[in-house]
Parts: C-alpha cells; sequence; structure tokens
C-alpha cells in the first residue's frame, strides 16, 4: 500500500516511521515532510520514506497526486490541514483519509463550539462566556471574582492562550485580541474561561465515529524551561504513560469525557473519526480531615475533584506522538483502517509494556524568533544507541546532502525502555551526542512523574545537568 501523511513536524515524522513498519506499506510519502526522509532507515523493517512538496492547506493538488500514486492511505497531522477541509475532499474523491473532517474538526478550530458542545453533554470543563463585543467582554471581566484565562476562539499556531496574573493583564489581553487583533480573525470570537488549578495530561484516544481506543496518557512540557518555566512553546518534551493518569481515572475520563464527545458529535450529525486529544486539567487533590481540597491559587477550596477538559484537539499531539507511536505494538494502518471502516471494536489495540519520554532540541531563541540554517551534527550517532529514536521537525537537507535547521523545534529524541526512568535516561543519552550552535533543551522531562528523591538530585540525577 502507498501511504501519504500531511505535515512537515516531528509529529509526521513518527506517524511516517510507525506507518512504514508496517507490512503493508511499500512507500510513505510526507507532503511537505522535512530533513527524515533522506535519513538512514530508522528501523530494520520500514518501507522508503520520501518528501512530496506540496502545500498542507490546499487540498487539490494532494487530491490529484492521491489518485495517481493510488494511495491507499492519507493521514492528516496538523490542525490547520483539517481546518482547511483536506479531509472533505479526499471523501468527495472517494479517497480513504484519516482524521474528521471540517465540521468535526471544530471541536479543535473554534473554543467557543467546543465549550458550547461540552455545555450541551455535561462534559466536565471550566465555566465559560464568549464574546464577540470588546466592551462586553471587559464588562464580563469586571464582574467576575475568580482568576480567569482568555482565549482566543478560533486557532492561532498554539499561542491564542493567554494565562493572565491579574486583571490588569486579563484586561490587557482582551485588547491585544480583540482591539489589537494580534491573532487576526482567530480573536474576533474571545472565550473567557475559569482558571483551572492542577496537573495537566493530554489523553488522545482513536475513534471509528463510534468506539473509543485510549491510548497511553501522556504529558507535554510547554514552558520552555526547566521547572515550567518561561513563555509556552509547542512543546518541550513528553513522557508516556503518565502516572498521573491512574487505570481508574482513565475510565472515569473514557466515561465522562471522550464517549460522550464521540456520541454527542454523531448525534450531531458529524461523526468524529480520527484521533481526539482531550487536553485535561487533573486537580492537585491534599487530603485535609474528611474533605478534599483543590489547591487554588493563594488559598484552598472544596471542589470538584473530576479531571476537567482544556481544549479538545482534533489530531494526534506534537511531542506525544513521538512517545506513543513507540509504544504502539500494533500495526498502524490497521488501526486508522478500522476507525475509517467502523470497525474499531472487532480490532485489538496492542501496547508494548514499558515507557517512553521525548526530549526537544530546540533553535536559539524559541519560542521567540530564531535563526536557521545551522548545521546539525550527531543524529546517526544518536539514533544508533539502544532504546533512542531520532524524529525530525525543523530540519532540512541541503543540496549538498548537510542536515540543517530550519524551524523553531528541530528534533525530538525518544527513548524506550522497561520504565520511565531508562526511557529517560536514554532520550538524554541521545541529545547528548546532538549538536547545533545555540541549539537548548529542558533537562527536566519526566521528573514531575519520578519520585522526589530521583529530581535534580546531584550524583543520583538521571540524566547531565548543565
Ligand atoms: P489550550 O490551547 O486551550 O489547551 O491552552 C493552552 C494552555 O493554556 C493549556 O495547556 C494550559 O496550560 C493553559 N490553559 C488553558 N485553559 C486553561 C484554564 N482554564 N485554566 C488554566 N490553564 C489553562
Ligand atoms: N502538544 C500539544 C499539542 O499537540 O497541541
Amino acid at each position: 500500500m502507498n501511504i501519504l501523511v500531511i505535515g512537515n513536524g516531528g509529529r509526521e515524522h513518527a506517524l511516517a516511521w510507525k506507518l512504514a513498519q508496517s507490512p503493508r506499506a511499500a512507500r510513505v510519502w510526507v507532503a511537505p515532510g522535512n530533513g527524515a526522509a533522506a535519513a538512514v532507515p530508522l528501523a530494520s523493517r520500514q518501507c522508503p520514506i520520501s518528501n512530496l512538496q506540496l502545500s498542507t492547506t490546499d487540498p487539490q493538488p494532494l487530491v490529484a497526486f492521491a489518485r495517481q500514486e493510488e494511495i491507499g492511505l492519507t493521514v492528516v497531522g496538523p490542525e490547520a490541514a483539517l481546518a482547511a477541509g483536506i479531509v472533505d475532499a479526499f471523501q468527495a474523491a472517494e479517497l480513504p483519509c484519516f482524521g474528521p473532517t471540517r465540521a468535526a474538526a471544530q471541536l479543535e478550530t473554534s473554543k467557543a463550539f467546543a465549550k458550547a458542545f461540552m455545555a450541551r453533554h455535561g462534559i466536565p470543563t471550566g465555566s465559560y462566556a464568549t464574546f464577540t463585543e470588546h466592551a462586553a467582554a471587559r464588562a464580563h471581566l469586571r464582574s467576575v471574582d475568580y482568576p480567569v484565562v482568555i482565549k482566543a476562539s478560533g486557532l492561532a499556531a498554539g499561542k491564542g492562550v493567554i494565562v493572565p496574573e491579574s486583571r490588569g493583564e486579563a484586561e490587557y489581553a482582551l485588547s491585544l485580541l480583540m482591539v489589537e487583533r494580534a491573532f487576526g480573525a482567530a480573536g474576533d470570537e474571545v472565550v473567557i474561561e475559569e482558571r483551572l488549578y492542577g496537573q495537566e495530561a493530554s489523553v488522545l484516544a482513536f475513534s471509528d465515529g463510534r468506539n473509543v481506543v485510549p491510548m497511553p496518557p501522556a504529558q507535554d512540557h510547554k514552558p520552555v524551561f526547566d521547572g515550567d518555566r518561561g513563555p509556552n512553546t509547542g512543546g518541550m518534551g513528553a513522557y508516556a504513560p503518565a502516572p498521573l493518569v491512574t487505570p481508574a481515572l482513565m475510565d472515569t475520563i473514557l466515561r465522562e469525557i471522550l464517549q460522550p464527545a464521540v456520541d454527542g458529535m454523531r448525534a450531531a450529525g458529524t461523526p468524529y473519526v480520527g484521533v481526539l486529544y482531550a487536553g485535561l486539567m487533573i486537580p492537585a487533590l491534599a487530603p485535609t480531615g474528611n474533605s478534599t481540597v483543590c489547591k487554588r491559587g493563594a488559598g484552598a477550596s472544596v471542589m470538584d475533584t473530576r479531571p476537567k477538559v482544556l481544549e479538545f484537539n482534533c489530531r494526534f499531539g506534537d511531542p506525544e506522538t513521538q512517545v506513543i507511536l513507540p509504544l504502539l505494538e500494533s500495526d498502524l494502518v490497521e488501526v486508522l483502517e478500522a476507525c475509517l471502516n467502523g470497525d474499531l471494536d472487532r480490532t485489538a489495540v496492542r501496547w508494548q509494556a514499558g515507557a517512553a519520554a521525548t526530549v526537544v532540541a530546540a533553535s536559539e531563541g524559541y519560542p521567540g524568533s530564531y535563526p536557521k540554517e545551522r548545521e546539525i551534527t550527531g543524529v546517526s550517532q544518536a539514533s544508533g544507541l539502544p532504546g533512542v529514536t531520532v524524529f525530525h521537525a525543523g530540519t532540512r537537507r541541503s543540496g549538498a546532502g548537510r542536515l540543517l535547521t530550519s524551524g523553531g523545534r528541530v528534533l525530538a529524541v525518544t527513548g524506550v525502555g522497561k520504565d520511565l526512568p531508562l526511557a529517560i535516561s536514554r532520550a538524554y543519552e541521545g541529545i547528548a551526542h546532538i549538536h547545533f550552535q545555540g541549539m537548548h533543551y529542558r533537562r527536566d522531562i519526566g521528573a514531575k512523574a519520578l519520585p522526589r528523591d530521583l529530581h535534580f538530585s546531584g550524583k543520583r540525577s538521571l540524566w547531565p545537568v548543565s
């Protein structure tokens, strides 16, 4: 089977890498792809991976290519491609394409839609109000007595959420979105949401429109610096499974969040086929006497301890995919086809025991502006280590075949091992071989999940600390 992956990040390299290991895969194209394509094959049973210079948001050339090359399965990576109606165009051409339609992808592309949907279906999430008028939004802000988060409703490349520390900052955020239109049309509608506290987790699930099969829970690391400091990024690293999401909690998440979401979308006539990614806040629990309190800002109050949805994404996560897919034992082609055929309940989705961690190597200055075209060395040495896989994100090959940086997040180095400490130490061993000028990465990926005496503990440190 010929396979097409749409996108150019680390997530898409991980998808191509896993799909290429299917015994049914003959050739995998990635449009437009990155510097990974010409790399030495990363896995022994792997078919060739090639780049295809086509836009991710222009459906017709992709459809024409898929027809011409008899592509048997197309997989959409980024949300912008879903919003551009790639899946709808492939469906109209009767070509198999994995991902939600533009209507179903509104769960991600419109935060106002997602919040109203959750309210209708009783899916736990923070309380909220939506506004299209700046004056009304500001009046609402002045009327609430709890901390809030300000969100552009539309797609803003992951930058449209502002978590203000004061009312003044919240007012500034509103004016940035609605008056200055910093994110253009994405901020024409704004969601003002109750701020939630706790630990975040990413629970992704396959859906065939009716059945839901969760993947191992993961945790992303969004702030750029160690200890969750500094500005938010697309994600500086991840690990899975996240022990924070216990099996009992996973049952609750399936029953109260994922299944009602898929049922609600089907009832609305927009069945959800694809990966549904719930970004969750798990309350930080602290028992006091007979009651359970939730740490909340400066004080603490008795409150709802259920996991709540911060956002839905309609696709695989980046960098979550780089830790989830290395744990998938089953053939990804079979799983995605089962979603498209509506028989996920008759397909075994098996995961290997153990854990995976990924550390992102970022360009100097990222998440602000950054230079490109810096030469990268050490990728093949890192990839040669046991349990280490290097996924390319912002990389490209020069005419002479040299590997150069071309984005903010450059590489994701994944370690897999029998447990999380081994996975983490393998990822850090791998990244230690890699170099490009100005490269930076977090040294504490996965630390939150380890016993406290293993955190930054000098001689006992599990990874190199500079
Ligand atoms: P989103 O794109 O909606 O997931 O938001 C991006 C990030 O903003 C999340 O990963 C959280 O760190 C933060 N965030 C979003 N909504 C809330 C909320 N209601 N309370 C606290 N933090 C939030
Ligand atoms: N890791 C965050 C995202 O994929 O949206």
